[in-house]
Formats: structure tokens, C-alpha cells, sequence
């Protein structure tokens, strides 16, 4: 039997069915590419979900995987370990915060933020509860994150979640300060909501959340699980708008592909939490962090997030030539090297992947109309033109259909 058929058997027989895939098998990668089974060449435009920032067969990565399983796999957190201090201490030399607490995933280090940030409410009157996030925010599937995600589709079917959470308008100034009042002890929004659409909050609106916390005493959570650690341009999204939060999430690309989320937060939240209050069995192993600090030594250099812009300014003025030539495009939105293209509802995206996939494209979607750009971060100019070619293919196709 064939590898793709085995792998569509085998998933089809023993997984739970909560994704919906294509039929092929990914077996090996090269760079900013993918192949199949049947040796096939995909350009990848998803990156593992933003994961994957040197592509693949990444050689210093490979090099700094072996050297760190020569050293400890696991010990817990029952004990003192060096490379996850280390990595503590890189993250806090190059952000806001003072210290870290690590997790295993995005929805873990939500799920550790939120409750960091009721336990910093608890020296408030009455330990005030409220949450609020924004329409169109994602911020995980567990059931504190997910509480806090907008989109019904994800929450409903799992009935009373954690509350009290009050959904205001994302990049609705006058909206946020009808909603955020003495009973929020926290706000979560991500800088640039990435499954919502690729959406950047306005400087303006990130400012007003940070006035509006410090005004009635709740804790501003930023959600960089999708746009930080270089994607953008920047370290961290929330860099050019000068405001700080107070807990900022990370997590996808910070293990090069090994499962690794950190909760960042300032002295202030830090001094509230103690001995006991919060735990993993996994997070921050030896193994892991040592990876983690390779991965974030190389995107901090001053160099690669260079590339980053200059790649993501090019892919930009490709998308606008894009966006002025084919009327099904609507409107273009992101920065750096996360990027959502926005088309007429006529064409779900959904309806546009498998075309996508027959040209060679690998792509994923952001809502129902918009299609989600998350390359590699070594991608070159070269790739932004054959997306282009191939992306112009793919839509005039979908749209014959
Ligand atoms: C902004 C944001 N927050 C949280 C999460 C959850 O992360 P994970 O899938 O690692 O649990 C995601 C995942 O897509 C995300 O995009």
C-alpha cells in the first residue's frame, strides 16, 4: 500500500475527525518547500501554522536538536535546570516583561494568563472575574482560551465555559470603553489577529486598551501566539506601537517545530503569583529551551529580521499589484511575512485549497474569505514572485469552476 493510502487509512480508522485534510502525505521538505509521497513539490505558504521560521532540512536547527538530546530530555520543574533559565532570561532581556513562565502550547500559555491575571485581580475589592477580548481574536481551544474566542463556531458546542467574558469590537475605540469597566480583571487581544484575517489593531486602539486597563485596574494581555517571534518584522508585533502590556502569550515558532508556549509578564504580575499556584509536568524542559534559545538567537539577529521586512515589503506591493488586476481580491492586509488576502464571498476560500494544492501551493485560510499567508521567514523574493504566478493560475481556475 502506498505511503498516502496507509496514511489516509490509518487516520480515517484511529484519529478522532477534527481536521478535514487533503489527500496527499508530506514526507520530506527542503527550504520554503514541501513534497509529497509521490515526490510532488509544494511552495509553502503555511509554515506548520507559523511554526516552521527556517523552513525545512534547516541545518544549524538540526545541529542544535542533536547537540541538545545529547544533554537532558526531562527532569520536571522539581528541579533547577540551565537552559530554561537561560531561555527565561533571553526572552526578558529582549521584551517588556521580567520574568516567564513556561508552557507546552499557545492555549496553555492563554490558560496561564488568564488565571495570573485573576490572581493579580484578587487585590481588587471582591476579586473582580470579568474577561474581555475581541470579535474576530482566536486565542486557543481549551477551555479558558476558548471562552475568550469570539467566533461561536468554535465555542458553542461545548456549553458553559469560563466567564464572565464581554466581546467589544476589535479596533473600536469608543466600543472598548463602553465594554472594559472596575469588573474586567483582564483584556486579551492579539496585536495582529492572525485566524480572524490577518488583521493588524490600529496604534491608536492598542493604546486606548492600555489606558483604559491601567485606568480601571485590569491586566492587558498581548496574544503574540501567531505574530511574534519575528513574523512580522519585528521580535515582537507589538514593538512599533510603543505599548506595552502587562502578560504577553508566545508560543508556535519558539521551538522550531518542538511543542514550547511562554507566558511573559511584568515584576508587578509576577510578585503575585506563588509557590503553588500554577504548574506543568513538561514546560520548560532542558531539551526543549535549548532549542527554543537557538531558534530566538536566530531570529533576533538585527540581519534576519531585516529580511524579514524586506521580504514582507516586497510580498506587500506583489499583493497590491495582485489586488489592482483581479477584482475577486478585495483588500490585502498583514505586515512582514504574515499576510491575509482578502476575496469576494462568492469564493470561499475553503473552494480555493484544493486548487491551491494541484498547482503545487500550500495555503490555509483565515474565516471564510480570506486566505492566510504564513511562509517561512526565509523565504526570498523568488518565492513571492512564483506565489504570485502560481496564486493568479489558482484563482482564475477557481473561478471558471
Ligand atoms: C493567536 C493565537 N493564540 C492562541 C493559539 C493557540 O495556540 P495552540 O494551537 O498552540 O494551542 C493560536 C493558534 O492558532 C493563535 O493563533
Amino acid at each position: 500500500m502506498s505511503t498516502v493510502h496507509e496514511a489516509i487509512e490509518l487516520s480515517d480508522r484511529y484519529l478522532v475527525q477534527t481536521y478535514g485534510r487533503p489527500d496527499f502525505a508530506l514526507v520530506r521538505g527542503e527550504g520554503a518547500y514541501l513534497y509529497d509521497s509521490t515526490g510532488k513539490q509544494y511552495l509553502d505558504m503555511v509554515s506548520g501554522i507559523a511554526v516552521n521560521t527556517f523552513g525545512y532540512g534547516d541545518k544549524a536547527l538540526q545541529t542544535a536538536i542533536q547537540e541538545a538530546a545529547t544533554g537532558l530530555i526531562h527532569t520536571s520543574n522539581l528541579y533547577h535546570s540551565l537552559p530554561g533559565a537561560k531561555l527565561a532570561e533571553a526572552l526578558v532581556q529582549n521584551s517588556f516583561a521580567d520574568r516567564v513562565f513556561f508552557s507546552n502550547s499557545g492555549t496553555e500559555a492563554v490558560e496561564g494568563a488568564l488565571k495570573f491575571a485573576r490572581k493579580a485581580a484578587t487585590q481588587h475589592h471582591h476579586g473582580k472575574q470579568g474577561f474581555v477580548s475581541f470579535t474576530f481574536g482566536f486565542h486557543g481551544r481549551t477551555m479558558g482560551a476558548l471562552s475568550t474566542t469570539a467566533n461561536p463556531k468554535y465555542r458553542k458546542p461545548f456549553g458553559a465555559l469560563t466567564g464572565p467574558v464581554a466581546f467589544a469590537e476589535f479596533n473600536n475605540l469608543e466600543n472598548a470603553e463602553a465594554v472594559i469597566d472596575d469588573n474586567t480583571a483582564a483584556v486579551i487581544v492579539e496585536p495582529i489577529q492572525g485566524e480572524g484575517g490577518m488583521m493588524p489593531a490600529t496604534d491608536a486602539f492598542l493604546k486606548k486598551l492600555r489606558d483604559l486597563c491601567d485606568d480601571h485596574g485590569a491586566t492587558l494581555i498581548f496574544d503574540e501566539v501567531q505574530c511574534g517571534v519575528g513574523r512580522t518584522g519585528t521580535l515582537w508585533a507589538y514593538e512599533p506601537s510603543g505599548v506595552t502590556p502587562d502578560i504577553m502569550v508566545v508560543a508556535k515558532p519558539l521551538g522550531g517545530g518542538f511543542p514550547i508556549g511562554a507566558i511573559l509578564v511584568t515584576e508587578a504580575i509576577a510578585g503575585m503569583i506563588g509557590i503553588g499556584d500554577h504548574g506543568s509536568t513538561f514546560a520548560g524542559g532542558p531539551f526543549i529551551t535549548q532549542i527554543a534559545l537557538h531558534q530566538l538567537e536566530r531570529v533576533n539577529q538585527p540581519d534576519f529580521l531585516a529580511h524579514v521586512r524586506e521580504i514582507g515589503d516586497y510580498l506587500e506591493s506583489k499583493l497590491t499589484e495582485l489586488a489592482d488586476a483581479e477584482a475577486i481580491v478585495e483588500t490585502i492586509r498583514g505586515r512582514g511575512l504574515m499576510r491575509g488576502i482578502q476575496i469576494a464571498e462568492t469564493l470561499p476560500v475553503a473552494d480555493l485549497l484544493p486548487i491551491a494544492h494541484d498547482h503545487g501551493l500550500l495555503l490555509v485560510g483565515a474565516g471564510r474569505n480570506t486566505i492566510r499567508l504564513l511562509p517561512p521567514l526565509i523565504i526570498e523574493k523568488r518565492h513571492v514572485d512564483e506565489l504570485i504566478e502560481t496564486l493568479t493560475a489558482v484563482l482564475a481556475e477557481a473561478q471558471a469552476v
